[in-house]
């Protein structure tokens, strides 16, 4: 063990090092990239990992020979902890010379970009809005979405009132488009408030048009108070600015054996395949997206409507222009970049005129929950593990008294009249009675070969990049994993839910103690 984690220290260096001196025109994939190799001391196999010492790089990136042996891996929250951070980040990534455009703001400067909001980083990107302007990709502004649920990274954190923005270079054209690879150079932005880090992709021009994915994670000003980040500095518009300027840039093979992963859902086929666009509710009239003239989004924007103002920008978005939430200039984009064919695409219309025969209500009311049967086929090819999990069947996703009570909470501390510190989690809102139909937990009444499947194989499969740790835990071969990786993962899945070790990871899914019971029964067979 210790051995290893000393060599684990040594290929942080040695990476860093192959990376500082080629430009191999790759995108640091190749099986010596850092995280794989800094990765691949996470688990030395054992069950506890009690005085492992950490290997190397500390959390602050810098690679010093540590003298903090005897860290219990197990402890440790940041998945992202192992990974080199700020401008020896930027410097690993620099290296490598990819021209998307993001890699270009970048790293063309001689020195690193100053940010310090979100607005900066969209000024870099070129997806600022004009002041005095609330259109929506026009007049030089940028293309813009809002959802009030998303089946991505971030599906536990959106809803109507803390909604997932896109912003994008805007498309040349819109409607049902097929002039793949319209755009030489687009650079798109998932953005929630909640989240200290920032989505992005762009294409490489020079390598074929191959998507990029970037995830960008700043410091907050909230993160060096003794309290630490709260409920209002995180999911109200302080979480926009005062970023310290500290931050990290990285590419989707930096983050791709941690549970920030871009590639289980945008390459879904493995390393060799193409990566994708993703918009599942990809046409009119668009499942959960805002938009203005549809009753699905009119809904999303009522209820968007009763915590925010329209003075108040969300996501750089002016207040006034959030009614302009366009998502046909998403599918603009995504059908010009040559991505029409949308593996498991919801079909808003036929869902929407399903769900509305059980309730007619729907979409302005979610109780009774709807059902769809063209909902289900997609559902079942999650429970599969054929695609990832599709949106939510109603267009509502929230308990609509928690709702209110979230919405209250939200306008009484922006008003001033409710203490900061007495914010209430406005993301926890969920309906409860839907977390199996929204993927956040199984499917009622499995087997737990059945929750295996259901809720590990989507990031532990044969296809995905195999020299990954994570693919020692391979759940469509389990015939032939051994005994220790079994004992591995139960002791995985017995892990408190605040680690990143915790398996499976809380961000997207989560079982119940009875549901552990059935998994780690057929995990000792
Ligand atoms: C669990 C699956 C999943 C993961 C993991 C994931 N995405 Fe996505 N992504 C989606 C889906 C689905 C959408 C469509 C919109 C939605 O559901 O919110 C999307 C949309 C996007 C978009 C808007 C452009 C588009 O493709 O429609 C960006 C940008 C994006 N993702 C970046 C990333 C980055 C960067 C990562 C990794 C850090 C990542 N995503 C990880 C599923 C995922
Ligand atoms: C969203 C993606 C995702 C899901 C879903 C997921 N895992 Fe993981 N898992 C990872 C990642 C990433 C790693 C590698 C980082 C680490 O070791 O934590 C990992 C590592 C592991 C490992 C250690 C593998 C090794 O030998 O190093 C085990 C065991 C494991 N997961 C079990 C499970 C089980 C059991 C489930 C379902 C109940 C599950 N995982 C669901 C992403 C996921």
């Amino acid at each position: 063990m210790v051995g290893k984690k000393v060599l684990g220290f040594l290929a942080i260096v040695g990476a860093a090092a192959i990376a500082a001196c080629s430009s191999d025109g790759g995108d640091g994939s190749g099986p010596g990239s850092t995280a794989d190799q800094v990765n691949g001391n996470e688990d030395g196999g054992t069950t506890t990992n009690t005085g492992d010492p950490k290997p190397g790089g500390d959390p602050n990136g810098n690679a010093d020979a540590g003298g903090d042996g005897g860290l219990n891996l197990d402890t440790v929250k940041d998945p992202l902890f192992f990974l080199p951070q700020g401008q020896a980040q930027l410097a690993s990534l620099c290296a490598r010379k990819l021209g998307d455009a993001v890699s270009k703001a970048f790293c063309t400067p001689t020195t690193p970009p100053v940010i310090t909001s979100l607005v900066d980083l969209q000024k870099l990107l070129g997806l600022d809005f004009k002041s005095g302007n609330n259109n929506n990709g026009t007049g030089g502004n940028p293309g813009f979405v809002l959802s009030g649920h998303s089946s991505s990274l971030v599906t536990k954190f959106v809803t109507a009132i803390n909604p997932r923005a896109i912003i994008f270079t805007p498309p040349p054209s819109t409607g049902r488009v097929n002039n793949p690879k319209a755009l030489a150079s687009f650079v798109a932005m998932g953005f929630v408030r909640g989240e200290q880090f920032v989505e992005l992709v762009s294409n490489d021009p020079t390598n074929g048009n191959a998507l990029n994915f970037f995830i960008f994670k700043f410091e907050h000003a909230c993160d060096t108070t003794p309290q630490g980040c709260t409920n209002a500095d995180v999911l109200t518009p302080s979480v926009e600015t005062g970023f310290t300027g500290v931050y990290s840039l990285y590419s989707e093979n930096d983050i791709k054996n941690t549970v920030l992963d871009c590639q289980q859902c945008h390459q879904t086929g493995g390393p060799s395949t193409q990566k994708i666009l993703r918009m599942q509710e990809l046409q009119n009239p668009w499942g959960h997206f805002f938009r203005n003239n549809r009753t699905n989004g009119q809904v999303l924007l009522a209820d968007y409507a009763t915590a925010h103002p329209t003075t108040e920008a969300y996501a750089g978005i002016p207040g006034a222009a959030i009614t302009n939430s366009d998502p046909a200039q998403l599918e603009g984009l995504v059908e010009n970049m040559g991505f029409k064919n949308q593996p498991n695409e919801y079909n808003t219309q036929t869902i929407l005129s399903e769900v509305q025969k059980v309730n007619a209500n729907q979409p302005a009311s979610n109780l009774p929950m709807g059902t769809s049967a063209t909902w289900l086929k997609l559902y079942q090819g999650s429970m599969a593990a054929s695609d990832i999990p599709p949106p939510y069947h109603d267009i509502k996703v929230t308990d609509p008294t928690k709702l209110s009570a979230a919405a209250a909470s939200y306008k009484s501390v922006m008003a001033g009249s409710t203490p900061a510190a007495q914010m209430m989690d406005i993301r926890d809102i969920f309906l409860e009675s839907a977390a199996s139909d929204m993927s956040f937990r199984p499917a009622a009444g499995l087997t737990g070969a059945q929750i295996l499947v259901q809720q590990c194989q989507q990031c532990h499969n044969k296809n995905l990049d195999q020299s990954e740790t994570r693919e020692k835990f391979r759940v469509d071969d389990l015939a032939n994993m051994t005994r220790q990786e079994k004992d591995l993962a139960i002791h995985r899945l017995s892990l408190p839910n605040d680690v990143f070790r915790k398996m499976p990871p809380p961000r997207f899914r989560s079982l119940s103690p009875a549901e552990i019971a059935l998994v780690t029964e057929e995990l000792k067979k």
